[in-house]
């Protein structure tokens, strides 16, 4: 999935960007895909050369001067934050309404893992005080967006006339956003990148085209990127609701019962299995509620959270691997052939399981991604070797 990867490494707005045009998979209401150059200073054109050579696009490198004139361009809707709720240690879920008008074509409902520009005016009043420093690169974007901060976020659900994206505070822009009163405008635009169950089902198409299945989906995330995998989650569980459960169960699944309006239906998705990696139980996000997915939907679906604290990262020991990646209920072949992966978070995690798990054996074709931040980590060599022996284990 090619497409993904250039997607994943998608950030809007940054000062040192370069633009790749005529992107021609983008929504016709995007003219223009900005990327940021996470190559910073070790990039060059050679490096955008060769990827937008890889994906067949034309390339125009700008300098980041002409390029702060003209930002992506999406169609702004309006929205209102009506609730944010804190689910963990600096963690958030945004809810955000927008009732479709007449007057505006509603890009609604997104899909978990798509990503969208979300607007907050930055004087917007929040309880505390903002600990973070407006930096020089916000206040020049301030000064072409009327005074409205702006970020791209992936959104973890959506019905058709709300969205949940679930943030962790890192800086001013989520600072005020986590931190805004109820019910304060915003404004959001934008679909970029291909949905989780999108690149989940592409991947169960090309198996199948080529003789094969996709048996299990393992999806591993650091930190909040495990908002989008729990979307599609639930979207992947949906059909599996019988519509005379008890109605005790509607509020602790009701987000089930929302998305079973909107949900690939018609396709019947292999078991996930959730890897939630964090740093401590503090930052743990849903986990009672995946808890009781599981319970639920045991045949379908399972979870565990990894604490970096107290058990080392994941990728730290072949034997840690081989517990959590290959040795529940599919035999080493499976977790290497009939499996899709889904990695999420941060940059080395990322780029280290996506590597490691290529160089194992698995196809490019079952591996979709999105990073977070970080996006140059390096992967280290002796930690892609341990993931593919991992994998390789009798
Ligand atoms: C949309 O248009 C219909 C028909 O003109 C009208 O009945 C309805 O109230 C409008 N809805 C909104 C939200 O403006
Ligand atoms: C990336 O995620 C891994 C796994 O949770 C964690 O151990 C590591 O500290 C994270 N790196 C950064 C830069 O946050």
């Amino acid at each position: 999935m090619k497409l993904n990867s250039l997607f994943a490494t998608f950030v809007a707005f940054s000062a040192t960007s370069v633009e790749v045009d005529a992107f021609q998979t983008l929504p016709p209401h995007v003219s223009t895909l900005c990327w940021q150059q996470q190559y910073s200073s070790a990039t060059n054109e050679n490096v955008l050369q060769r990827i937008a050579h890889d994906l067949s696009i034309p390339l125009t490198i700008r300098s980041p001067s002409q390029l702060y004139a003209s930002s992506p361009q999406y169609d702004t809707f309006e929205g209102t934050l009506e609730t944010s709720h804190r689910l963990a240690d600096n963690s958030y879920l945004l809810h955000i309404t927008a009732p479709s008008n007449n007057d505006s074509e509603s890009i609604l409902p997104y899909k978990p893992g798509h990503v969208i520009a979300l607007e907050i005016k930055a004087d917007t009043e929040t309880p505390g005080q903002n600990p973070y420093d407006r930096t020089e690169k916000t206040l020049k974007d301030l000064e072409n967006n009327d005074g409205w901060l702006r970020a791209p976020f992936t959104i973890t659900r959506s019905t058709k006339d709300s969205f949940d994206i679930l943030i962790k505070v890192v800086g001013d822009k989520s600072y005020t956003l986590a931190h805004a009163p109820e019910n304060t405008p915003i404004r959001f635009g934008g679909k970029f990148k291909v949905p989780i169950e999108d690149g989940i089902v592409e991947s169960m198409q090309k198996a199948k085209e080529n003789g094969g299945s996709i048996d299990k989906i393992v999806m591993i995330s650091t930190g909040v990127g495990v908002g989008p995998c729990i979307g599609a989650v639930e979207n992947m569980l949906s059909n599996q609701l019988e519509d005379d459960d008890p109605a005790e169960n509607l509020e602790r699944f009701r987000f089930l019962y929302l998305s079973k309006e909107q949900a690939n239906a018609e396709v019947e998705f292999p078991k996930v299995e959730l890897l939630g990696l964090y740093r401590e139980n503090e930052d743990v996000v849903y986990g009672t509620y995946l808890t009781a997915l599981k319970e639920k939907f045991a045949r379908k679906f399972d979870w565990q959270s990894i604490l970096s604290n107290y058990q080392g990262r994941l990728s730290s020991t072949e034997n840690m691997m081989s517990y959590y990646l290959c040795s529940k209920g599919t035999d080493f072949r499976g977790a290497l052939e009939n499996t899709h992966y889904h990695l999420i978070g941060n940059g080395s995690m990322v780029n280290e399981f996506r590597e490691g798990l290529q160089k194992a054996g698995v196809s490019k074709d079952r591996i979709t991604e999105e990073i977070y931040f970080d996006h140059t980590a390096k992967p280290r060599e002796e930690v892609v070797d341990r993931i593919a022996k991992a994998m390789n284990q009798e």
